[in-house]
């Protein structure tokens, strides 16, 4: 079972997010907090990986003290267990598999949701890593690949595996990020598997979270871009279970903000923290109607360095803070 916190909160996650959701997220919504568990992005096996080398990237205390899973994706059954051997090793307190990456560099190989095409080459992968660690071994699909015809066989070969539980992005792969995610299909993996099933996929509020609970009756929560959007979710999630409000008060944000760019370190590129800033902005931008207006002209205006960037914008996100992340009251439901 995953625990729930003291007021009955379930277990929440921060999603990995490849790209967007780099190391300097992940620390930066740390240092904001309110989640139990964060789940690095994947690490990809090639055919010709060199496992101790590809391991070398995953940073068992990165958010101490935060847990912070590893995400392997691959099709080869003995190096995907040489890899989550090599990670156990460093520290890793999970390892998931990734049976949901999109990307056709990726599914070209038959590793991430090219695995939902065959649940028999799911299920090997899967128990190839069960049997290699003592530790957890989880799942993480989505619905299906083009189409949801062999959706059950996949969980059902998730869960004989020997995954301790999974966690559904209900989408296909060739829905990408498309329509909405059909939490329906959370509700029917619940009643369909033993094992818990931890529910992903278009959680962007309070009211978002309590509904997928209520609805799908899953275990647990992760969140992915909703935290981007608005890094206080789950905080004010967790709130409202213990009947508070959580208002982030204004200079939260300008401290979330620092700690981003102060993790990229002093040698990083002023470019590239330009460049990484705008790119979390152009998320926290989505948080209300009004930043919304200001977001074209912030991505695209020209700055020498993240200090006259971040001039230029705080006063526009301390204004609108409130309607933006603070508005999550516990009589909300
Ligand atoms: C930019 C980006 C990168 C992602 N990278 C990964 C990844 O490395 N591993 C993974 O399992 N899912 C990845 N995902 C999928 C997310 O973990 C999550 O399942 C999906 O975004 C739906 O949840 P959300 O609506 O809360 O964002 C990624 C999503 C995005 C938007």
């Amino acid at each position: 079972m995953l625990p729930k916190d003291p007021h009955g909160c379930p277990y929440l996650q921060l999603a990995p997010m490849e790209g967007v959701g780099d190391a300097s997220f992940r620390k930066a919504i740390a240092s904001v907090g309110g989640f139990d568990e964060a789940v690095r992005d994947f690490l990809r096996v090639p055919i010709n990986a060199h496992v101790k080398s590809l391991c070398r990237v995953y940073l068992a205390n990165e958010l101490v003290p935060i847990p912070l899973a590893a995400q392997i994706m691959g099709s080869d059954t003995d190096l995907m267990a040489a890899m989550a051997q090599e990670l156990m090793l460093r520290g890793a307190p999970r390892i998931d598999v990734n049976c949901g990456c999109p990307s056709n560099t990726v599914t070209g190989k038959g590793a991430g949701s090219s695995l939902l095409k065959s649940p028999n080459t799911l299920h090997q992968v899967a128990k190839a890593v069960v049997q290699s660690v003592p530790i957890p071994v989880t799942v993480k699909m989505r619905s299906g690949y083009e189409d949801i015809s062999l959706f059950k066989e996949n969980l059902l070969a998730a869960e004989e595996s020997g995954a301790c539980y999974i966690t559904l992005h209900p989408r296909t792969k060739v829905d990408g990020y498309g329509p909405p995610a059909r939490w329906d299909l959370i509700a029917e993996a619940k009643s369909l598997l033993k094992i818990p099933v931890v529910g992903n996929g278009d959680i962007l509020t309070v009211e978002d979270a309590l509904t997928m609970l209520r609805t799908t009756k899953c275990d647990g929560l992760m969140i992915g871009r909703g935290s981007l959007i608005n890094p206080f979710l789950f905080h004010q999630i967790r709130a409202h279970f213990a009947k508070k409000e959580y208002i982030p008060q204004k200079e939260d944000l300008a401290l979330y903000l620092e700690r981003y760019l102060t993790v990229m370190g002093p040698d990083a590129p002023e470019k590239l923290k330009i460049n990484k800033l705008k790119q979390l902005l152009g998320f926290l931008f989505k948080s209300s109607q009004e930043l919304m207006q200001h977001r074209q002209a912030i991505l695209t205006s020209s700055h020498q360095d993240p200090a006259s960037l971040l001039k230029e914008v705080m006063p526009l996100i301390r204004q609108q803070l409130p309607q933006a992340c603070g508005n999550t009251s516990p009589s909300e439901t």
